[in-house]
C-alpha cells in the first residue's frame, strides 16, 4: 500500500535500531548513486547514527569516496574549532572518521563576516552539486527542522535566523553554560530541504512525542515547520516507541516493525 504521509514509517525498539535503519538508508542511496549528495543534520539524534554509518562504510557496505555532504545548519558566532560548532561536530563525528576530504564537504562558517552571503554560498554550492539526494533530518521539540523555527515559510531558502527560546533551552544541555548558546544560526530553508529527493527524519525519545504528533496532525504551515514534510512525497520517518507515543493507533499500526 502506498502511504500518503510518510511514504515509509518505521517504529523501532530503540536508538540502536534507529541508527541501524537510518545508516542502512544512507548506504542504499550511495550504492545506487556513488556520487550521491547527502545532507546531514547535527544534534544528539544524528550523532547516534554516525557511528553506525562509519562502521558500515568500513565494512564496505557502500563506497563513500565520491559522495558530497552538506551540513543542514550552523550556529553564528562559533569558530569551526569550537566544540559546539556543528562544523566541528560533523568533522569529528563523521567526516574525519569516514576519511572524506574537504572538497567533499560543505560546512558553514559560523564566523563569516557576512552570514547572509554564507547562506547564499550554500544555495550556490547545492545548485552546483545537483541538489541533495538524501537529507537526514532531526526534529526540534517545537516542530522545527534544521533551525527553521515556527514562523518559517514553506518556500524559505538558506538564511540567517534567530533561535527561539525553546530551541535555545533545548540545546542548552550541549553547552557548558546557559548563556553560551548562540542567539542566531544559519539554516537551510524549508524550501531547500524540500528540494531533497529523499528525506529521512529520525525522532527519538519521549521529549519528541508532542512534536511528532504535531507533525502529523497540525495544519500544514509555518506554525509547525515539520508539517511541510507532508507535501514532499518521499519521506521516511524513523521513531522509537517513546517518540511515537502520542500518535493515533491508526498511524502506529502502519509503522510497527516486527520485533519492536
Ligand atoms: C537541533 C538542530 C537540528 C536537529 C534538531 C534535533 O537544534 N538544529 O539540526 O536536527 O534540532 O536535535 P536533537 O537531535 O539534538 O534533539
Amino acid at each position: 500500500m502506498t502511504r500518503a504521509f510518510p511514504q515509509a514509517l518505521h517504529i523501532v525498539a530503540g536508538w540502536d535500531q534507529a541508527a541501524d535503519l537510518a545508516s542502512d538508508l544512507v548506504c542504499a542511496t550511495v550504492r545506487r548513486k556513488p556520487g550521491a549528495v547527502l545532507g546531514f543534520a547535527t544534534g544528539r539524534t544524528a550523532t547516534e547514527i554516525f557511528p553506525a554509518l562509519i562502521r558500515k562504510a568500513r565494512l564496505g557496505r557502500a563506497d563513500f569516496t565520491q559522495v558530497r555532504c552538506f551540513n543542514l545548519d550552523e550556529y553564528i558566532g562559533l569558530p569551526p574549532s569550537h566544540p559546539n560548532a556543528y562544523s566541528n561536530e560533523m568533522q569529528r563525528g563523521l567526516y574525519d572518521p569516514m576519511g572524506l576530504n574537504p572538497a567533499q564537504v560543505f560546512l558553514f562558517d559560523g564566523m563569516a563576516s557576512n552570514p547572509g552571503h554564507e547562506a547564499e554560498r550554500c544555495e550556490r554550492a547545492l545548485a552546483a552539486a545537483g541538489g541533495i539526494d538524501l537529507q537526514l533530518a532531526g526534529l526540534g521539540e517545537n516542530g522545527h527542522i534544521g533551525f527553521n523555527e515556527p514562523g518559517s515559510p514553506g518556500d524559505s531558502r538558506t538564511r540567517v535566523v534567530s533561535l527561539s527560546a525553546t530551541s535555545r533551552t533545548a540545546n542548552r544541555r550541549y553547552f557548558p553554560a546557559p548563556g553560551a548558546v548562540p542567539a542566531r544560526a544559519i539554516t537551510m530553508g524549508i524550501g531547500t530541504i524540500l528540494d531533497a529527493r529523499q528525506i529521512v527524519m529520525v525522532a527519538l525519545g519521549a521529549h519528541k512525542a508532542a512534536a511528532v504528533a504535531r507533525m502529523f496532525n497540525d495544519p500544514v504551515g509555518p506554525a509547525t515547520p515539520a508539517t511541510f514534510l507532508r507535501g514532499h512525497g518521499n519521506v521516511t520517518i524513523v521513531l522509537d516507541h517513546l517518540a511515537a507515543s502520542a500518535l493515533p493507533e491508526s498511524v502506529l499500526a502502519a509503522g510497527q516493525e516486527p520485533g519492536a
